[in-house]
């Protein structure tokens, strides 16, 4: 059966926790992983487009063509897609061009028809529910900060502040459980994950050992947290945006409120950042920030859940 990447538990903990050990190698060597198109396992994949995106269609293209793929970009505007032509026949006939679908769309249940009826893996590049890509390039930052091995991600606190019930929340919550890390989530009511969301994070944290809090107050979220994550206040596609900056103010990540988290504690986000709203300046330029290494990290982690979806994973 064809395995999809649509949200983070369609890995396992332990491939997830695999994926990231290749993502890491692929870092240390980068151009040593090229010969999947030679074993006629990755020759073209369709990385398409009905959202704007800068990191996740550079980082796709450039890593298809760093494993010796041939990545094809299809915009929604440009193509039969933008015209209304159905996502299952636009599924049907992509199957029959390439080896894998990247796609970044609206509704989930837009990605699942396109899974549904698609022959060959389908991988999530964000959707309204979530952004998978993303926390593997997230976790391998932090692993990376944690430095000495994969493992120390078991543990680790995350404090993630802000709007938690879109992608972005609901991808921390379910990944980092994946991790065995403790999230803890500042949001306010109406932006605090979903039932359903907290409730497989507890199945998936009885195995891990790590756990989700949620709490209204950003203070408590983020005091001696080892990182801490935030995401824009209106996503793409989301309207409201003047009422949601007054709901959201009081979790802007400003020195003070980092201030609370511990001494060495690194910041995430995702970006783009609408600075000063989500996020200051002097947090997403200072020495706490990764931003810049997690934009990189897309790059490798994509590459690494490629080369293992497709190509087995190996040299
Ligand atoms: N973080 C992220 O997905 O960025 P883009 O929207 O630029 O792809
Ligand atoms: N939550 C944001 C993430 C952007 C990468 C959005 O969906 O717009």
């Amino acid at each position: 059966m064809t395995r999809h990447f649509l949200k983070d538990d369609d890995l396992t903990p332990a491939e997830q926790s695999e994926l990231l050990r290749l993502a890491a190698d692929m870092k240390d060597d980068r151009h040593g992983f090229d010969s999947l198109n030679h074993q006629g396992r990755l020759r073209s994949v369709a990385v398409v487009f009905e959202k704007p995106s800068t990191r996740t269609r550079m980082s796709f293209q450039i890593g298809i063509a760093e494993l010796g793929g041939h990545p094809v970009l299809l915009d929604a505007q440009s193509s039969q897609l933008g015209r209304g032509e159905s996502i299952a026949d636009t599924a049907r006939v992509l199957s029959r061009y390439v080896d894998a679908i990247v796609i970044r769309t609206f509704g989930d249940d837009r990605i699942a028809e396109l899974a549904e009826h698609a022959t060959v893996p389908v991988v999530n590049a964000l959707t309204d529910g979530w952004h998978p890509c993303q926390l593997l390039a997230d976790l391998q930052t932090i692993a990376e900060h944690r430095k000495e091995s994969l493992h120390t991600l078991r543990g680790t606190d995350i404090a993630f502040v802000g709007d938690a019930a879109f992608n972005m929340g609901n991808s921390t919550v379910i990944a980092c459980s994946m991790a065995g890390m403790h999230v803890r989530i500042g949001a306010p009511a109406g932006y605090q994950p979903a039932r359903e969301v907290l409730e497989r994070a507890a199945e998936i944290n009885a195995e891990t050992g790590g756990s989700v809090t949620v709490t209204d107050d950003p203070v408590k979220a983020v005091t001696g947290a080892d990182v801490v994550s935030t995401d824009v206040w209106a996503s793409m596609g989301v309207e409201n945006r003047e009422h949601r900056i007054t709901d959201l103010t009081a979790y802007r990540l400003d020195a003070e409120l980092l201030g609370h988290a511990a001494e060495d504690a690194i910041v995430l986000h995702c970006l783009p950042a609408h600075r000063g709203e989500e996020i200051t300046d002097d947090v997403i330029d200072g020495p706490q920030s990764r931003v810049f290494d997690q934009a990189e990290n897309r790059l490798h982690a994509q590459k690494a859940l490629l080369a293992w979806m497709i190509g087995g994973g190996h040299r």
